[in-house]
């Protein structure tokens, strides 16, 4: 009989990557959408997986949205994110689940580092105002995790902290996205407008860590398969980063537009770098393969079938 696997979120930009990487014939999948059901019913969540009996679970639902959305709805990230969590991990504990991969993000880290976030960083520091009550509820679940571990002796729930990702199943919406597909979606219209110019926020300096979201879909994979190796708590990035010029330029050429940039420096453009240390993704024997270019011109291509 094949394995059975519970993906939450699967409509989201994590969830569908990894949905479209899982073989049908290796696993028996469930990914309910929301309006089948909804995480933050406890009850639902807990007789959902009793009933489905998850050899694994990957715990990639949430509310998710940029410094916009964080900051005049702290409310909903905080108690939607730390009721989502807590309904998910408890059921699966409940019913046995012996394989969680819980995703957090690394805006748990403090927002006071100008080197790469280690693992034990977590709490040591002040949190990014902008997107606190978020980064409470993914510490919230993270630290569950971990108690659920200590507290059995055993090993059954582990997080990945994934850097900012981008691909294909991004949000390209101006009001709701991030860098990536915010360039994206910019340099598009230009080129479909014919304009030269394309204005950047800030001054293009801060440094940024962006993963392909088919490579995490790709760690996630392996997180099941080689569980008992993996960490309990790991980042996974790319342990270098980019200029947010460089991702402008970068998808500028995965669009193929020649223009120029200006610059607003009266917009806010957050933390100056943001880096994670994948000393421990790197002893687990994992790293991303997708360059900027060839990840670009992915998300270019999901771009142009969504606005087809
Ligand atoms: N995107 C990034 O740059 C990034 C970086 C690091 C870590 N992560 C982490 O990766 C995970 C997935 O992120 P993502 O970018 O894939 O987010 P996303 O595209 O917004 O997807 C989140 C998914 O969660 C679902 N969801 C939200 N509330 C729900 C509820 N009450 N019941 C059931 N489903 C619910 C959403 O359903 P609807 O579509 O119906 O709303 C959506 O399908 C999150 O834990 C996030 O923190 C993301």
């Amino acid at each position: 009989m094949r394995p059975r696997i519970f993906v939450t979120g699967g409509r989201g930009m994590v969830g569908r990557t990894l949905l479209e990487q899982l073989d049908p014939a290796e696993w028996t999948i469930a990914a309910p959408s929301r309006a089948e059901l909804d995480l933050t019913d406890a009850r639902a969540t807990a007789v959902f997986i009793a009933d489905f009996r998850p050899d694994a679970i990957v715990h990639a639902a949430g509310r998710v949205g940029g410094i916009q959305a964080n900051i005049s709805e702290p409310v909903d990230f905080l108690v939607m994110n730390t009721d989502i969590g807590r309904n998910v991990i408890l059921g699966a504990n409940a019913a046995g689940v012996r394989k969680f991969i819980n995703l957090a993000s690394s805006c748990v880290y403090p927002n006071d580092r100008d080197v790469a976030l280690r693992e034990e960083d977590i709490l040591s520091g002040p949190l990014e105002p902008t997107n606190e009550g978020y980064a409470i509820a993914k510490i919230f679940a993270l630290r569950l995790c971990q108690y659920l571990n200590r507290q059995s002796g055993s090993a059954y729930f582990k997080t990945l902290i994934p850097c900012n990702l981008y691909g294909p199943n991004d949000h390209f919406n101006p009001e709701v996205s991030h860098l990536v597909p915010a360039a994206i979606q910019k340099i598009a219209t230009a080129k479909r407008l014919g304009s030269e110019s394309v204005e950047i926020w800030g001054d293009g300096t801060a440094r940024r860590e962006f993963l392909y979201t088919g490579d995490l879909a790709n760690a996630i994979l392996r997180a099941i398969r080689d569980f008992e190796r993996l960490p309990e708590l790991m980042n996974v990035g790319l342990g270098y980063d980019f200029s947010v010029l460089e991702y402008y330029k970068a998808a500028a050429a995965a669009v193929d537009w020649r223009g120029y940039f200006t610059y607003d420096e009266t917009k806010p453009v957050g933390m100056r770098r943001k880096l994670v240390d994948v000393t421990r993704q790197a002893e687990w024997g994992w790293r991303p393969l997708t360059t900027l270019y060839d990840g670009l011109a992915m998300t270019y291509r999901g771009f142009q079938e969504i606005n087809r």
